[in-house]
């Protein structure tokens, strides 16, 4: 049994995960009628906040992370594992909710699709469990330290919004050069399901066997160096990690 407080977006996504598996699911939070729409949806176990007994339970924190405190107090007991999901939130802060041992976690927007990119950090003993119950979301990566999993967050949670202006751009390029709209999307959607496929090669290989000397993909190419393009993303990744020092 799986226990979730919360019942949003992101809870959502680890309730069905977690039920397509096999698993059992509890879900807490704090409206008796937000409890019994989602009880309506799946085959679920339902618990008002105030007061609950968390005691030896697995517990995911999925609330907005500005509620720790507030959910917090409302929490009886000690968890025997606490995976919190809250951003910006260090695992010293999670202490203040009872458990064993603690775990952090960072799933990314694709979760609903069961194709997160989610990285893990935290008490060691906890890492399978933590591993398992994330891979019904999509991929998993445990890294060392909380830095790291800022590095991660700045790569695979901010990462889904950088590929988006990648899309965007290159399907407007299509429609500069004369493409209808709608086409430029569908090649862009097909240039992504493609590249995907991909994903096993070194992304410098998969350069070299396009590029063609003195060719279309060389002449582009060039373009995208002569305007910095590399240098833009290896920034972005560095000022979305530094971010996330600021929010901690
Ligand atoms: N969405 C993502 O892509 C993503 C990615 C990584 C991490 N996260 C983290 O996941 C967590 C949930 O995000 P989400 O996208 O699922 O948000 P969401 O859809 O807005 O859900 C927020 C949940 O928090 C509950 N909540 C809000 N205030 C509360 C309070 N004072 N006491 C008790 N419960 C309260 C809400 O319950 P009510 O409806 O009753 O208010 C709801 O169940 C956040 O901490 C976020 O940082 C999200």
């Amino acid at each position: 049994m799986i226990t979730i407080v919360g019942y949003g977006e992101m809870a959502r996504a680890l309730i069905e995960g977690l039920l397509q598996s096999g698993e059992e699911v509890e879900v807490i939070g704090r409206s008796e009628e937000k409890l019994q729409q989602i009880a309506l949806l799946y085959p679920i176990q339902t618990r008002l906040l105030d007061g609950v007994d968390i005691q030896d339970k697995t517990l995911i924190l999925a609330v907005k992370p500005h509620t720790l405190e507030e959910v917090a107090k409302k929490l009886q007991g000690e968890a025997a594992l606490l995976i919190s999901i809250l951003a910006g939130v260090e695992l010293d802060r999670l202490h203040i909710i009872k458990a064993h041992h603690y775990v952090r976690a960072m799933p990314n927007i694709a979760a609903a699709k069961k194709a997160s990119m989610t990285t893990l950090t935290g008490d060691i003993e906890a890492k399978p469990k933590a591993l398992e119950i994330f891979s019904h979301i999509g991929r998993t990566l445990w890294v060392e330290s909380e830095k790291e999993l800022d590095i991660a967050t700045a790569i695979a949670g901010s990462g889904p919004a950088f590929l988006a202006l990648v899309a965007e751009a290159i399907a407007d390029g299509g429609v500069a050069a004369g493409l209808k709209r709608e086409d430029a999307f569908t090649l862009t959607k097909g240039l992504f399901h493609s590249f995907s496929s991909l994903e096993d090669e070194h992304p410098a290989l998969i350069k070299d066997k396009v590029m063609s000397p003195a060719g279309t993909t060389a002449a582009g190419y060039r373009a995208l160096e002569s305007e910095g393009v590399r240098s833009a993303f290896i920034e972005a990744i560095l000022e979305a990690y530094q971010r996330t020092l600021k929010t901690n």
